[in-house]
C-alpha cells in the first residue's frame, strides 16, 4: 500500500464534548474507509470494531492507525496507512503559555519563541498521542523543528492549515507523509 496520510474535519455549531467526540468516531470510520479503499480491503470499516480503551490511544484492529482531537468547534481524526500517528488541534491558546513553560527545556522554549507557543504545544501533545502516552506524561516529550521524540521513538511534523486558518500538527513514525485534508 502506497504511504498515504488522511485528515477529515469538521466544524460544529452548538454541540457539546460529548456530541463532538461521537463526531471524531465518524470522522475516524472515513478515514479508515478511505484508506481501506487504497488498499484494497472490501467493505466500509465496522463501527463496532473501533477500540476506545479508558485513557488510551483508540484503534481499529486489522486497520490503519488514526488519532482524534477536538477543541470546540473543530473536530478532527488523521490517519495514516503505515506507522503511527497523532493529532492535535488547539483553537484556543489561553492556558498553554503557562503549563508549556512549566514542562519545556531551553531548546523547546527558543523554540516557541521562533515558531509560537501554541505550535510547540500541538507538536508535544501530537507526539504524546502518537505514542499512546496521556498528559501525565507530557514532560517527557521533546520537540525540535519538524519533529519531536517521546519514548524512544521519532516522530516527524506535519503541520497543516484547517477552516479559518486554525492550525494542526500531526506527528507520524513515517517521513515524509503526504497528508489529504477534508472538511466533512
Ligand atoms: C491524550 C490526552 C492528553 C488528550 O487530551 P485532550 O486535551 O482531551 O486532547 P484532544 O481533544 O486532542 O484528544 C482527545 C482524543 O484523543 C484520543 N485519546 C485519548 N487518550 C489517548 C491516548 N492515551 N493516546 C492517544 N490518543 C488518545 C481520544 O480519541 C480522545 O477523544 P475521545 O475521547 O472523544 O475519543 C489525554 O490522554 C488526556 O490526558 N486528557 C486529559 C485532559 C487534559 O489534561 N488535556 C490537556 C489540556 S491542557
Amino acid at each position: 500500500m502506497k504511504l498515504r496520510g488522511i485528515l477529515y474535519y469538521s466544524v460544529l455549531t452548538g454541540h457539546t464534548v460529548h456530541e463532538a467526540s461521537r463526531i471524531g468516531r465518524r470522522l475516524a470510520l472515513a478515514c479508515i474507509d478511505a484508506l481501506r479503499v487504497a488498499g484494497e480491503s472490501a467493505g466500509p470499516a465496522d463501527p463496532g470494531r473501533l477500540q476506545f480503551p479508558p485513557r488510551g490511544k483508540p484503534h481499529y484492529p486489522g486497520g490503519p492507525q488514526f488519532s482524534i482531537s477536538h477543541s470546540l468547534p473543530l473536530v478532527a481524526c488523521a490517519a495514516v496507512s503505515h506507522g503511527d500517528v497523532g493529532l492535535d488541534v488547539e483553537c484556543d491558546d489561553a492556558v498553554l503559555r503557562l503549563s508549556l513553560a512549566t514542562i519545556s527545556d531551553d531548546a523547546e522554549r527558543t523554540l516557541a519563541r521562533e515558531i509560537g507557543v501554541r505550535h510547540v504545544w500541538m507538536a508535544k501533545e501530537a507526539a504524546l498521542k502518537a505514542g499512546g502516552g496521556t498528559i501525565e506524561h507530557i514532560g517527557a516529550v521533546r520537540v525540535f523543528a519538524g519533529g519531536a521524540t517521546f519514548r524512544g521513538r521519532c516522530y516527524h511534523e506535519c503541520r497543516l492549515t484547517l477552516a479559518d486558518d486554525r492550525p494542526a500538527a500531526v506527528m507520524t513514525s513515517e517521513p515524509g507523509v503526504p497528508f489529504e485534508v477534508h472538511r466533512l
